[in-house]
Protein backbone atom coordinates (compact mmCIF):
# COMPACT_ATOMS: atom_id res chain seq x y z
CA UNK A 1 0.00 0.00 0.00
CA UNK A 2 1.38 3.24 -1.20
CA UNK A 3 1.67 5.45 1.95
CA UNK A 4 -0.56 8.74 2.30
CA UNK A 5 -0.37 11.82 4.37
CA UNK A 6 -3.35 10.69 6.36
CA UNK A 7 -2.93 7.24 7.16
CA UNK A 8 -1.24 7.80 10.40
CA UNK A 9 -3.38 10.27 11.60
CA UNK A 10 -6.35 10.21 13.97
CA UNK A 11 -9.50 12.16 13.49
CA UNK A 12 -11.88 14.34 15.44
CA UNK A 13 -15.60 15.58 14.07
CA UNK A 14 -16.80 19.02 15.51
CA UNK A 15 -20.46 19.60 15.71
CA UNK A 16 -19.86 23.65 16.47
CA UNK A 17 -23.45 24.46 17.06
CA UNK A 18 -22.73 22.89 20.07
CA UNK A 19 -18.78 22.39 20.95
CA UNK A 20 -18.17 25.80 22.32
CA UNK A 21 -20.06 29.29 22.08
CA UNK A 22 -17.80 32.53 22.97
CA UNK A 23 -20.47 35.48 22.57
CA UNK A 24 -22.85 34.33 25.03
CA UNK A 25 -25.73 33.71 22.52
CA UNK A 26 -26.11 29.74 22.88
CA UNK A 27 -24.46 29.06 19.69
CA UNK A 28 -21.54 27.57 19.64
CA UNK A 29 -18.68 29.57 16.69
CA UNK A 30 -15.63 29.37 15.02
CA UNK A 31 -13.69 31.55 17.89
CA UNK A 32 -14.89 28.40 20.38
CA UNK A 33 -12.98 25.91 18.33
CA UNK A 34 -9.96 27.52 17.92
CA UNK A 35 -9.85 28.40 21.80
CA UNK A 36 -10.11 24.41 22.20
CA UNK A 37 -7.12 23.90 19.35
CA UNK A 38 -4.89 22.88 22.39
CA UNK A 39 -7.07 20.74 23.68
CA UNK A 40 -7.02 18.41 20.33
CA UNK A 41 -3.84 18.92 19.74
CA UNK A 42 -3.10 17.11 23.20
CA UNK A 43 -5.64 14.35 22.17
CA UNK A 44 -3.08 13.70 19.23
CA UNK A 45 -5.55 14.87 16.67
CA UNK A 46 -4.48 15.36 12.80
CA UNK A 47 -7.58 15.70 10.87
CA UNK A 48 -10.44 17.93 12.16
CA UNK A 49 -13.70 17.94 10.34
CA UNK A 50 -16.14 20.30 10.88
CA UNK A 51 -19.82 19.91 10.70
CA UNK A 52 -20.94 22.95 8.30
CA UNK A 53 -20.56 26.67 8.76
CA UNK A 54 -21.73 28.26 5.77
CA UNK A 55 -24.53 30.31 4.88
CA UNK A 56 -27.78 28.33 6.19
CA UNK A 57 -31.38 29.02 7.17
CA UNK A 58 -30.53 25.82 9.51
CA UNK A 59 -34.01 23.45 8.39
CA UNK A 60 -31.75 20.93 8.43
CA UNK A 61 -28.52 21.96 10.92
CA UNK A 62 -26.59 23.95 8.33
CA UNK A 63 -26.93 20.51 5.89
CA UNK A 64 -28.55 22.84 3.68
CA UNK A 65 -26.41 25.49 2.39
CA UNK A 66 -27.90 29.06 1.02
CA UNK A 67 -24.15 30.10 0.26
CA UNK A 68 -21.29 27.92 -0.60
CA UNK A 69 -19.20 30.80 0.05
CA UNK A 70 -20.05 32.86 2.90
CA UNK A 71 -19.69 31.89 6.48
CA UNK A 72 -22.77 32.13 8.66
CA UNK A 73 -23.10 34.98 11.00
CA UNK A 74 -24.19 33.11 13.50
CA UNK A 75 -20.48 30.69 13.43
CA UNK A 76 -18.36 33.88 12.98
CA UNK A 77 -16.98 35.08 9.85
CA UNK A 78 -14.61 34.43 6.93
CA UNK A 79 -11.50 35.81 9.09
CA UNK A 80 -12.69 33.59 11.80
CA UNK A 81 -12.86 31.10 9.43
CA UNK A 82 -8.64 31.75 7.88
CA UNK A 83 -7.70 32.17 11.31
CA UNK A 84 -8.89 28.91 12.37
CA UNK A 85 -6.97 27.02 9.49
CA UNK A 86 -4.11 29.08 10.41
CA UNK A 87 -3.93 28.08 14.11
CA UNK A 88 -4.97 24.55 13.26
CA UNK A 89 -1.94 24.24 10.74
CA UNK A 90 0.31 25.81 13.79
CA UNK A 91 -0.54 22.75 15.13
CA UNK A 92 -0.57 19.96 12.27
CA UNK A 93 -4.09 19.79 12.28
CA UNK A 94 -5.73 19.42 8.92
CA UNK A 95 -9.14 21.16 8.46
CA UNK A 96 -12.02 19.24 6.53
CA UNK A 97 -15.28 21.28 5.86
CA UNK A 98 -18.56 19.26 5.02
CA UNK A 99 -19.13 18.94 1.31
CA UNK A 100 -22.97 18.76 1.29
CA UNK A 101 -23.94 18.44 -2.56
CA UNK A 102 -26.81 16.55 -3.41
CA UNK A 103 -28.73 18.92 -2.53
CA UNK A 104 -28.83 22.86 -1.63
CA UNK A 105 -31.16 24.95 0.42
CA UNK A 106 -34.43 25.97 -1.05
CA UNK A 107 -32.93 29.33 -0.22
CA UNK A 108 -30.14 29.20 -2.68
CA UNK A 109 -29.93 31.82 -5.11
CA UNK A 110 -30.44 28.72 -7.69
CA UNK A 111 -33.11 27.23 -6.32
CA UNK A 112 -34.57 30.81 -6.17
CA UNK A 113 -34.45 31.28 -10.00
CA UNK A 114 -35.09 27.99 -10.74
CA UNK A 115 -38.75 28.57 -8.93
CA UNK A 116 -39.21 31.39 -11.13
CA UNK A 117 -38.74 29.28 -14.61
CA UNK A 118 -38.63 25.41 -13.79
CA UNK A 119 -37.94 24.88 -17.59
CA UNK A 120 -35.01 27.42 -17.29
CA UNK A 121 -31.60 27.72 -16.85
CA UNK A 122 -31.17 27.24 -13.26
CA UNK A 123 -34.40 24.65 -13.63
CA UNK A 124 -32.53 22.40 -14.81
CA UNK A 125 -30.21 22.33 -11.62
CA UNK A 126 -32.70 20.26 -9.97
CA UNK A 127 -35.40 17.95 -10.54
CA UNK A 128 -38.46 19.32 -11.83
CA UNK A 129 -41.83 17.19 -12.62
CA UNK A 130 -45.51 17.28 -12.89
CA UNK A 131 -48.21 14.61 -12.53
CA UNK A 132 -49.13 12.48 -15.09
CA UNK A 133 -52.51 11.18 -14.80
CA UNK A 134 -52.44 12.12 -11.32
CA UNK A 135 -49.59 10.34 -10.51
CA UNK A 136 -46.03 11.79 -9.33
CA UNK A 137 -43.02 9.98 -10.55
CA UNK A 138 -42.32 8.00 -8.37
CA UNK A 139 -43.48 6.84 -4.67
CA UNK A 140 -39.59 6.79 -3.05
CA UNK A 141 -39.99 8.39 0.68
CA UNK A 142 -37.74 11.07 1.71
CA UNK A 143 -35.06 9.98 4.85
CA UNK A 144 -37.17 12.53 6.49
CA UNK A 145 -40.18 10.85 5.93
CA UNK A 146 -43.23 11.89 3.12
CA UNK A 147 -42.61 12.12 -0.65
CA UNK A 148 -39.92 13.13 -2.01
CA UNK A 149 -41.72 15.31 -4.58
CA UNK A 150 -42.78 18.56 -2.75
CA UNK A 151 -45.50 21.09 -4.61
CA UNK A 152 -44.49 24.61 -5.78
CA UNK A 153 -46.76 26.62 -4.72
CA UNK A 154 -48.86 28.54 -7.19
CA UNK A 155 -47.57 25.60 -9.99
CA UNK A 156 -48.50 22.44 -10.97
CA UNK A 157 -45.14 21.84 -11.25
CA UNK A 158 -42.93 19.13 -8.25
CA UNK A 159 -39.05 19.29 -7.07
CA UNK A 160 -37.80 16.49 -5.71
CA UNK A 161 -35.68 16.13 -2.50
CA UNK A 162 -34.50 13.05 -1.00
CA UNK A 163 -34.22 14.62 2.91
CA UNK A 164 -35.98 17.90 4.04
CA UNK A 165 -38.37 19.30 1.72
CA UNK A 166 -36.04 23.06 2.38
CA UNK A 167 -33.36 20.56 0.55
CA UNK A 168 -34.12 20.45 -3.09
CA UNK A 169 -31.59 17.79 -4.53
CA UNK A 170 -29.14 19.27 -7.39
CA UNK A 171 -29.16 17.45 -10.34
CA UNK A 172 -26.03 16.07 -11.48
CA UNK A 173 -26.84 14.71 -14.94
CA UNK A 174 -26.40 18.54 -16.21
CA UNK A 175 -22.81 19.03 -16.34
CA UNK A 176 -23.12 23.08 -15.58
CA UNK A 177 -24.15 22.03 -12.05
CA UNK A 178 -21.20 19.85 -11.32
CA UNK A 179 -18.54 22.90 -12.74
CA UNK A 180 -20.01 25.01 -10.26
CA UNK A 181 -20.07 22.51 -7.51
CA UNK A 182 -16.04 21.57 -8.27
CA UNK A 183 -15.55 25.56 -8.70
CA UNK A 184 -16.38 26.21 -5.43
CA UNK A 185 -14.85 22.90 -3.97
CA UNK A 186 -11.02 24.46 -5.29
CA UNK A 187 -11.75 27.66 -4.01
CA UNK A 188 -11.66 26.31 -0.46
CA UNK A 189 -9.00 23.87 -1.27
CA UNK A 190 -7.13 27.00 -1.90
CA UNK A 191 -7.82 28.45 1.03
CA UNK A 192 -5.97 25.92 3.00
CA UNK A 193 -8.47 23.05 3.47
CA UNK A 194 -7.00 19.57 4.03
CA UNK A 195 -9.98 18.36 2.62
CA UNK A 196 -13.65 17.21 3.15
CA UNK A 197 -15.91 14.90 5.04
CA UNK A 198 -18.23 14.02 1.72
CA UNK A 199 -22.49 14.35 2.70
CA UNK A 200 -25.16 12.04 1.24
CA UNK A 201 -22.65 11.75 -2.05
CA UNK A 202 -24.61 8.14 -3.03
CA UNK A 203 -27.66 10.01 -3.53
CA UNK A 204 -26.31 11.95 -6.37
CA UNK A 205 -26.82 9.39 -8.54
CA UNK A 206 -30.73 8.72 -9.18
CA UNK A 207 -32.22 5.87 -11.07
CA UNK A 208 -33.73 7.47 -14.10
CA UNK A 209 -36.15 7.45 -15.49
CA UNK A 210 -38.01 7.63 -12.56
CA UNK A 211 -40.48 5.07 -10.93
CA UNK A 212 -42.09 2.89 -8.47
CA UNK A 213 -40.44 0.09 -6.22
CA UNK A 214 -42.43 -1.96 -4.57
CA UNK A 215 -44.17 0.12 -1.10
CA UNK A 216 -42.88 -0.90 2.27
CA UNK A 217 -45.29 1.17 3.83
CA UNK A 218 -48.81 0.99 4.31
CA UNK A 219 -48.91 4.60 2.43
CA UNK A 220 -47.75 3.41 -0.26
CA UNK A 221 -43.62 4.78 -0.63
CA UNK A 222 -40.87 2.84 -0.60
CA UNK A 223 -37.18 3.19 1.17
CA UNK A 224 -34.31 5.44 0.12
CA UNK A 225 -31.75 1.90 0.03
CA UNK A 226 -33.83 0.13 -2.66
CA UNK A 227 -33.53 3.40 -4.33
CA UNK A 228 -29.49 3.85 -4.14
CA UNK A 229 -29.15 0.11 -5.27
CA UNK A 230 -30.96 0.56 -8.49
CA UNK A 231 -28.79 3.69 -9.51
CA UNK A 232 -25.82 2.59 -11.58
CA UNK A 233 -23.13 4.92 -12.78
CA UNK A 234 -22.28 6.95 -10.00
CA UNK A 235 -18.50 6.62 -10.51
CA UNK A 236 -18.51 8.33 -13.30
CA UNK A 237 -19.08 11.89 -11.63
CA UNK A 238 -16.78 10.50 -8.64
CA UNK A 239 -14.25 9.96 -10.45
CA UNK A 240 -14.82 13.46 -12.42
CA UNK A 241 -14.85 15.20 -8.63
CA UNK A 242 -11.80 13.09 -7.75
CA UNK A 243 -9.81 14.37 -10.69
CA UNK A 244 -10.63 18.25 -11.08
CA UNK A 245 -10.15 18.77 -7.24
CA UNK A 246 -9.11 16.71 -4.71
CA UNK A 247 -6.46 15.10 -6.53
CA UNK A 248 -4.72 18.32 -7.36
CA UNK A 249 -4.57 19.37 -4.09
CA UNK A 250 -3.61 16.15 -2.62
CA UNK A 251 -6.70 16.80 -0.70
CA UNK A 252 -8.12 14.27 1.86
CA UNK A 253 -11.62 12.71 1.55
CA UNK A 254 -14.21 10.76 3.53
CA UNK A 255 -16.98 9.94 1.89
CA UNK A 256 -20.40 9.24 3.73
CA UNK A 257 -21.63 6.06 1.28
CA UNK A 258 -24.55 4.03 2.14
CA UNK A 259 -25.63 0.91 0.56
CA UNK A 260 -21.95 0.61 -1.37
CA UNK A 261 -21.81 -2.32 -3.27
CA UNK A 262 -18.78 -4.55 -2.52
CA UNK A 263 -17.92 -5.18 -6.17
CA UNK A 264 -17.43 -1.06 -6.39
CA UNK A 265 -15.45 -0.62 -2.90
CA UNK A 266 -11.89 -0.70 -4.78
CA UNK A 267 -13.02 2.03 -7.36
CA UNK A 268 -14.08 4.04 -4.24
CA UNK A 269 -11.29 3.42 -1.81
CA UNK A 270 -8.95 1.28 -3.49
CA UNK A 271 -5.64 2.91 -4.83
CA UNK A 272 -6.43 6.29 -6.69
CA UNK A 273 -10.53 5.54 -5.36
CA UNK A 274 -12.86 8.33 -5.73
CA UNK A 275 -12.01 8.92 -1.54
CA UNK A 276 -9.76 8.70 0.66
CA UNK A 277 -11.44 6.57 2.93
CA UNK A 278 -15.19 6.30 3.65
CA UNK A 279 -16.91 5.56 7.00
CA UNK A 280 -18.02 1.68 7.71
CA UNK A 281 -21.68 2.62 8.52
CA UNK A 282 -22.14 -1.27 8.85
CA UNK A 283 -23.07 -1.16 13.00
CA UNK A 284 -25.01 1.66 12.82
CA UNK A 285 -27.20 0.46 9.90
CA UNK A 286 -27.18 -3.21 11.80
CA UNK A 287 -30.62 -3.53 13.24
CA UNK A 288 -32.31 -0.93 11.22
CA UNK A 289 -36.01 -1.10 9.91
CA UNK A 290 -37.02 0.26 6.42
CA UNK A 291 -40.46 0.66 8.81
CA UNK A 292 -38.86 3.03 11.14
CA UNK A 293 -37.28 3.26 14.60
CA UNK A 294 -39.88 2.25 16.56
CA UNK A 295 -39.31 -1.38 14.60
CA UNK A 296 -35.25 -1.29 15.06
CA UNK A 297 -33.47 -3.05 17.33
CA UNK A 298 -30.19 -2.08 18.81
CA UNK A 299 -27.03 -4.40 18.01
CA UNK A 300 -25.60 -7.05 20.58
CA UNK A 301 -22.01 -6.80 21.21
CA UNK A 302 -21.95 -10.26 18.55
CA UNK A 303 -23.50 -8.46 15.98
CA UNK A 304 -21.05 -5.37 16.76
CA UNK A 305 -18.54 -7.62 16.18
CA UNK A 306 -19.54 -9.27 13.04
CA UNK A 307 -20.15 -5.90 11.35
CA UNK A 308 -16.87 -4.83 12.42
CA UNK A 309 -15.11 -7.80 11.17
CA UNK A 310 -16.86 -7.99 7.53
CA UNK A 311 -15.98 -5.02 6.91
CA UNK A 312 -12.02 -5.08 7.70
CA UNK A 313 -12.65 -8.91 5.16
CA UNK A 314 -14.00 -6.01 2.66
CA UNK A 315 -11.69 -3.79 3.20
CA UNK A 316 -8.10 -5.97 2.93
CA UNK A 317 -5.81 -5.49 0.44
CA UNK A 318 -8.26 -2.60 -0.63
CA UNK A 319 -7.84 0.34 1.23
CA UNK A 320 -8.52 1.61 4.89
CA UNK A 321 -12.25 2.24 6.25
CA UNK A 322 -13.09 5.46 8.90
CA UNK A 323 -14.21 4.06 11.86
CA UNK A 324 -16.38 5.40 14.42
CA UNK A 325 -18.49 4.42 17.49
CA UNK A 326 -21.11 7.82 16.69
CA UNK A 327 -21.39 10.83 15.24
CA UNK A 328 -23.71 13.72 14.74
CA UNK A 329 -26.52 11.47 12.99
CA UNK A 330 -26.06 9.05 15.79
CA UNK A 331 -27.17 8.12 19.61
CA UNK A 332 -24.22 8.54 21.62
CA UNK A 333 -22.24 4.73 21.21
CA UNK A 334 -21.33 4.03 24.97
CA UNK A 335 -25.38 3.97 25.50
CA UNK A 336 -25.91 2.36 22.32
CA UNK A 337 -23.58 -0.59 22.09
CA UNK A 338 -22.67 -1.49 25.45
CA UNK A 339 -24.38 -3.61 27.50
CA UNK A 340 -26.07 -2.07 30.42
CA UNK A 341 -23.64 -3.71 32.80
CA UNK A 342 -20.56 -2.14 30.61
CA UNK A 343 -22.39 1.24 30.67
CA UNK A 344 -19.64 3.19 33.14
CA UNK A 345 -15.70 4.46 32.35
CA UNK A 346 -14.43 0.80 32.30
CA UNK A 347 -16.70 0.10 29.50
CA UNK A 348 -16.35 2.98 27.63
CA UNK A 349 -12.72 2.50 27.50
CA UNK A 350 -13.43 -1.15 26.10
CA UNK A 351 -15.42 -0.07 23.72
CA UNK A 352 -13.15 3.03 22.56
CA UNK A 353 -10.37 0.41 22.33
CA UNK A 354 -11.75 -2.13 20.31
CA UNK A 355 -13.13 -0.01 17.35
CA UNK A 356 -9.90 2.84 17.86
CA UNK A 357 -7.65 -0.18 17.00
CA UNK A 358 -9.12 -2.09 13.59
CA UNK A 359 -7.68 -0.63 10.32
CA UNK A 360 -8.51 2.47 9.39
CA UNK A 361 -8.76 6.34 10.20
CA UNK A 362 -10.13 6.22 13.50
CA UNK A 363 -12.59 8.87 14.09
CA UNK A 364 -13.42 10.57 17.34
CA UNK A 365 -16.68 12.43 17.83
CA UNK A 366 -16.69 15.64 20.30
CA UNK A 367 -17.25 14.40 23.85
CA UNK A 368 -16.73 10.71 22.67
CA UNK A 369 -13.17 11.12 24.67
CA UNK A 370 -15.11 12.08 27.97
CA UNK A 371 -17.68 9.25 27.46
CA UNK A 372 -20.76 11.63 27.10
CA UNK A 373 -23.89 9.67 26.97
CA UNK A 374 -27.51 9.88 25.74
CA UNK A 375 -29.60 12.11 26.96
CA UNK A 376 -33.32 11.00 28.45
CA UNK A 377 -36.06 13.15 26.57
CA UNK A 378 -39.46 12.87 28.17
CA UNK A 379 -41.25 15.12 25.80
CA UNK A 380 -41.21 15.77 21.86
CA UNK A 381 -40.66 19.41 22.15
CA UNK A 382 -37.17 18.66 23.88
CA UNK A 383 -36.66 17.38 20.31
CA UNK A 384 -35.13 19.92 17.40
CA UNK A 385 -33.71 17.44 15.13
CA UNK A 386 -35.93 17.38 12.09
CA UNK A 387 -35.40 13.18 11.57
CA UNK A 388 -36.44 12.32 15.06
CA UNK A 389 -39.89 14.33 15.17
CA UNK A 390 -40.31 12.26 11.67
CA UNK A 391 -39.94 9.26 13.25
CA UNK A 392 -41.84 10.50 16.28
CA UNK A 393 -44.76 10.94 13.84
CA UNK A 394 -44.27 7.55 12.99
CA UNK A 395 -44.26 6.11 16.16
CA UNK A 396 -47.41 7.67 16.73
CA UNK A 397 -49.21 6.60 12.97
CA UNK A 398 -48.81 3.08 14.20
CA UNK A 399 -50.93 3.45 17.56
CA UNK A 400 -47.66 3.77 20.41
CA UNK A 401 -48.48 5.63 22.99
CA UNK A 402 -46.28 9.36 23.84
CA UNK A 403 -44.10 7.23 26.38
CA UNK A 404 -43.03 4.24 24.02
CA UNK A 405 -42.91 6.55 21.46
CA UNK A 406 -40.04 9.11 23.55
CA UNK A 407 -38.84 5.75 24.79
CA UNK A 408 -37.91 5.00 21.14
CA UNK A 409 -36.73 8.19 20.19
CA UNK A 410 -34.00 8.76 23.03
CA UNK A 411 -32.64 5.75 22.08
CA UNK A 412 -32.28 6.55 18.30
CA UNK A 413 -32.29 10.10 18.41
CA UNK A 414 -29.58 12.57 16.57
CA UNK A 415 -29.68 15.28 19.63
CA UNK A 416 -28.35 12.67 21.71
CA UNK A 417 -25.04 13.35 19.86
CA UNK A 418 -26.08 17.21 19.33
CA UNK A 419 -25.94 18.22 23.48
CA UNK A 420 -23.49 20.99 24.07
CA UNK A 421 -19.83 19.92 25.06
CA UNK A 422 -19.54 19.29 28.69
CA UNK A 423 -16.15 21.42 29.35
CA UNK A 424 -16.50 21.63 33.11
CA UNK A 425 -19.54 21.83 36.23
CA UNK A 426 -20.11 25.65 35.98
CA UNK A 427 -23.97 26.27 34.66
CA UNK A 428 -24.14 25.25 31.39
CA UNK A 429 -21.23 23.20 31.47
CA UNK A 430 -19.39 25.75 29.97
CA UNK A 431 -20.62 25.87 26.92
CA UNK A 432 -22.24 29.22 26.84
CA UNK A 433 -22.86 32.24 29.43
CA UNK A 434 -26.36 32.71 27.60
CA UNK A 435 -29.20 29.83 26.76
CA UNK A 436 -28.02 26.78 24.96
CA UNK A 437 -29.65 26.24 21.70
CA UNK A 438 -30.08 22.90 22.79
CA UNK A 439 -30.26 21.76 26.50
CA UNK A 440 -27.16 20.48 28.15
CA UNK A 441 -27.25 16.75 29.50
CA UNK A 442 -27.72 17.29 33.27
CA UNK A 443 -25.34 14.47 33.86
CA UNK A 444 -22.42 17.24 33.02
CA UNK A 445 -21.74 17.68 36.59
CA UNK A 446 -20.54 14.14 36.27
CA UNK A 447 -18.75 13.61 32.97
CA UNK A 448 -16.89 17.03 32.09
CA UNK A 449 -13.38 17.64 30.50
CA UNK A 450 -12.32 19.53 33.44
CA UNK A 451 -12.86 16.71 36.32
CA UNK A 452 -11.72 14.19 33.72
CA UNK A 453 -8.19 16.29 32.98
CA UNK A 454 -7.61 16.12 36.82
CA UNK A 455 -8.34 12.64 37.51
CA UNK A 456 -5.27 10.53 35.91
CA UNK A 457 -8.19 7.55 35.31
CA UNK A 458 -10.20 9.19 33.37
CA UNK A 459 -12.20 8.33 29.98
CA UNK A 460 -10.55 11.13 28.17
CA UNK A 461 -7.05 10.27 30.22
CA UNK A 462 -7.23 6.65 28.02
CA UNK A 463 -8.33 8.13 24.63
CA UNK A 464 -5.21 10.11 25.23
CA UNK A 465 -3.23 7.31 25.37
CA UNK A 466 -4.60 5.36 23.12
CA UNK A 467 -4.19 8.00 20.54
CA UNK A 468 -0.44 8.07 21.00
CA UNK A 469 -0.37 4.09 21.46
CA UNK A 470 -1.48 4.64 17.18
CA UNK A 471 0.65 7.28 16.15
CA UNK A 472 4.10 5.32 17.57
CA UNK A 473 5.94 5.34 14.56
CA UNK A 474 7.96 1.77 16.02
CA UNK A 475 4.31 0.31 15.81
CA UNK A 476 3.28 1.59 12.39
CA UNK A 477 3.71 -1.69 10.82
CA UNK A 478 0.94 -3.25 12.66
CA UNK A 479 -1.43 -0.37 13.90
CA UNK A 480 -1.46 1.47 10.88
CA UNK A 481 -0.91 -1.43 7.70
CA UNK A 482 -1.04 -4.23 9.25
CA UNK A 483 -4.26 -6.35 8.63
CA UNK A 484 -7.14 -7.19 10.98
CA UNK A 485 -7.03 -11.41 11.71
CA UNK A 486 -10.38 -11.82 14.03
CA UNK A 487 -9.33 -14.30 17.22
CA UNK A 488 -11.66 -16.66 18.88
CA UNK A 489 -14.19 -15.03 16.49
CA UNK A 490 -16.88 -17.83 17.71
CA UNK A 491 -16.44 -16.69 21.70
CA UNK A 492 -19.38 -14.70 22.65
CA UNK A 493 -19.18 -11.97 24.22
CA UNK A 494 -15.46 -11.34 23.25
CA UNK A 495 -14.28 -9.00 20.57
CA UNK A 496 -10.19 -10.36 19.69
CA UNK A 497 -8.38 -9.64 16.54
CA UNK A 498 -4.70 -9.66 15.98
CA UNK A 499 -3.22 -6.34 14.06
CA UNK A 500 -0.30 -8.39 12.06
CA UNK A 501 2.90 -6.14 11.01
CA UNK A 502 6.29 -6.98 9.20
CA UNK A 503 7.96 -6.47 12.65
CA UNK A 504 5.66 -7.35 15.35
CA UNK A 505 2.01 -8.15 16.12
CA UNK A 506 -0.79 -6.70 18.37
CA UNK A 507 -3.91 -8.25 20.11
CA UNK A 508 -6.60 -6.74 21.05
CA UNK A 509 -8.97 -8.42 23.31
CA UNK A 510 -12.10 -6.88 24.96
CA UNK A 511 -14.55 -8.77 27.32
CA UNK A 512 -18.62 -7.69 26.98
CA UNK A 513 -19.39 -9.74 29.77
CA UNK A 514 -19.54 -9.65 33.39
CA UNK A 515 -18.10 -13.04 33.62
CA UNK A 516 -14.04 -13.81 33.10
CA UNK A 517 -12.94 -14.79 29.63
CA UNK A 518 -9.79 -16.54 29.27
CA UNK A 519 -7.69 -15.49 26.29
CA UNK A 520 -4.73 -18.23 25.43
CA UNK A 521 -1.55 -16.64 23.68
CA UNK A 522 1.46 -18.58 23.09
CA UNK A 523 1.96 -18.07 18.88
CA UNK A 524 5.09 -15.47 20.12
CA UNK A 525 8.27 -15.03 21.93
CA UNK A 526 7.58 -12.14 23.73
CA UNK A 527 4.31 -9.75 25.02
CA UNK A 528 4.10 -7.11 26.72
CA UNK A 529 0.87 -5.40 28.02
CA UNK A 530 1.19 -2.10 25.67
CA UNK A 531 -2.75 -0.43 26.88
CA UNK A 532 -5.24 -1.46 29.50
CA UNK A 533 -8.39 -0.20 31.47
CA UNK A 534 -7.49 -2.95 34.14
CA UNK A 535 -4.85 -5.11 36.28
CA UNK A 536 -4.03 -7.56 34.12
CA UNK A 537 -3.35 -11.98 35.41
CA UNK A 538 -1.74 -14.52 33.79
CA UNK A 539 -2.36 -18.53 34.20
CA UNK A 540 0.64 -19.54 32.15
CA UNK A 541 -0.27 -18.78 28.70
CA UNK A 542 -3.40 -17.26 29.28
CA UNK A 543 -4.84 -14.05 29.76
CA UNK A 544 -7.38 -13.47 32.23
CA UNK A 545 -9.75 -11.18 31.09
CA UNK A 546 -12.24 -9.29 34.00
CA UNK A 547 -15.63 -8.46 33.29
CA UNK A 548 -15.33 -5.59 30.76
CA UNK A 549 -11.78 -5.83 30.35
CA UNK A 550 -9.49 -5.17 27.44
CA UNK A 551 -5.78 -5.56 26.68
CA UNK A 552 -3.42 -4.12 23.90
CA UNK A 553 -0.30 -6.70 23.70
CA UNK A 554 2.39 -6.31 21.91
CA UNK A 555 4.07 -9.56 20.74
CA UNK A 556 7.36 -9.88 19.36
CA UNK A 557 7.40 -11.59 16.17
CA UNK A 558 9.46 -15.32 16.47
CA UNK A 559 12.55 -16.14 15.33
C1 LIG B 1 -26.00 13.50 6.10
C2 LIG B 1 -25.70 14.29 7.34
C3 LIG B 1 -27.00 14.54 8.05
C4 LIG B 1 -27.92 15.31 7.15
C5 LIG B 1 -28.07 14.62 5.79
C6 LIG B 1 -28.66 15.54 4.78
O1 LIG B 1 -26.51 12.23 6.38
O2 LIG B 1 -24.76 13.65 8.11
O3 LIG B 1 -26.81 15.22 9.25
O4 LIG B 1 -29.16 15.43 7.75
O5 LIG B 1 -26.84 14.20 5.26
O6 LIG B 1 -27.72 16.50 4.39
CA1 LIG C 1 -21.94 32.02 19.63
Amino acid sequence: MEKKWWHNKIAYQIYPKSFQDTNGDGIGDLKGIIQHLDYLQKLGIGILWISPVYVSPCADQGYDIADYYQIDPMFGTMEDMEELLKEAKKRDINVLMDLVVNHCSDEHEWFQKACQNPEGEYGKYFYFAKKENGKLPCNWRSYFGGSVWEPLPGTDWYYYHSFHKKQPDLNWENPNVRQEIYKMMNWWLEKGLGGFRVDAIINIKKPLPFCDFPADRTDGTCDMSVVVNHARGVGEFLGEMRDETFQKYNAFSVGEVFNEKEEELSDFMGENGYFSTMFDFSQTNEGKSPKGWYDSKIPTVDAYKKCCFNSQRKAKGIGMYSNIIENHDEPRGVSYYLPKAGRNDKGKKLLGTVYFLLKGIPFIYQGQELGMENMTFTDIDQIDDISSIAEYEECMRVGLTKEEAMKVISQYSRDNGRTPFQWDNTENAGFTTGTPWLAVNPDYVRINAKAQEENPDSVLQYYRKLSALRRKPEYEDALIYGEVEPYMESEEGLMAYYRRGEKQDFLIAGNFTEEEKKIYVDDTKEKEVVLTNDQVEWKEKELILKPFQVAVLRCQKGN
